[in-house]
């Protein structure tokens, strides 16, 4: 059947219908709703050839600017609030278990293996603080061994990757395994707030829109153990701006935590002698095969 006298209501049932023997019936059903919501997208906006153009332009240069350390695409997905719209869909929310939050962007090399208390920014300058806390289950029994993978930004919002020229790479990063008690500590900087990329197409959709790109300051986490659901998230720090208008939507209120300032001398697990900012960022697992709901 030719397309050429078909109205858009009858063309979108046309391109549904193109699908039907679709083996796939998951992708059958993706794809006949894609068809369906872009077609009233675009009806629904009445596209105009030139700006039919522009978007095609626009993925265009968004692909090109990706490679194996940029990722546009997922940026893009970011600022739509697509990635915590999937997050939320596919995040288990229980009461008990810590909220996750998205991967982002900057785990794209390995953090280096260190021991427990060790600094993860020795090349850093900043405020100190020692970051401290208990992988535990949702009943609150400590779970032994967690291993426990941390990256942040620096004092100045870069992370190490975005400074190759003056940052050993893996400064802002730890690779910990909590003792037998579940318990984890490290002393690091207190991290900025920082914007993401606006050097693409991305960053042109934010200036187009008067959108700022900043994300407000935080640490990610991703906390592995055997039995349980991997953990991705980050911890937001309780003072930092941008916390009720992060660039990609991604802040819990569950997710922030005190960053307090302690005395030079005050106790800690980590033998930091000097005044220090201090985070408890105790970390609750979901047991696979638990109660999804
Ligand atoms: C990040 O937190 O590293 C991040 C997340 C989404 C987009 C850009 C950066
Ligand atoms: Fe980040």
């Amino acid at each position: 059947m030719t397309t050429e006298m078909l109205g858009p209501a009858a063309l979108a049932q046309e391109v549904v219908a193109s699908f039907e023997e679709t083996a796939d019936p998951r992708l059958k059903e993706i794809l006949h709703s894609l068809t369906r919501h872009l077609h009233d997208f675009v009806g629904e906006v009445g596209l105009t050839f030139e700006e039919w153009e522009t978007a095609i332009d626009f993925l265009t240069r968004t692909g090109h600017k990706c490679d194996d350390v940029r990722q546009e695409f997922i940026l893009l997905s970011d600022v739509l609030g697509v990635s915590m719209l999937v997050e939320t869909l596919n995040g288990i929310e229980t009461p008990d278990a810590t909220d996750s939050t998205v991967l982002g962007p900057f785990h794209m090399v390995d953090s280096p293996t260190r021991v427990l208390g060790a600094n993860i920014s020795p090349s850093s300058v900043g405020r100190t603080c020692v970051v401290h806390g208990t992988v535990r289950d949702e009943q609150g029994q400590a779970v032994p061994h967690a291993v426990v993978d941390v990256w942040q930004a620096d004092a100045h919002g870069f992370y190490d990757v975005q400074q190759p020229d003056t940052k050993p790479q893996g400064d802002g990063r730890g690779l910990f395994t909590a003792d037998e008690h579940g318990r984890f500590y490290f002393q690091s900087i207190v991290p900025a707030h920082y914007p993401i990329p606006t050097d693409g197409p991305v960053g042109e959709l934010l200036s187009a829109t008067g959108r700022h790109a900043y994300r407000p300051a935080h640490i990610h986490f991703i906390v592995a153990a055997p039995g349980f659901r991997e953990l991705i998230t980050h911890i937001f720090v309780n003072d930092s701006e941008y916390l009720d208008c992060d660039a990609v939507f991604a802040v819990k209120q569950s997710l922030i935590r005190d960053f307090v300032p302690r005395a030079a001398g005050t106790a800690n697990p980590c033998g930091v002698k000097e005044p220090f900012v201090e985070a408890q960022i105790d970390i609750s697992l979901h047991k696979e095969g638990g109660d999804e709901s």
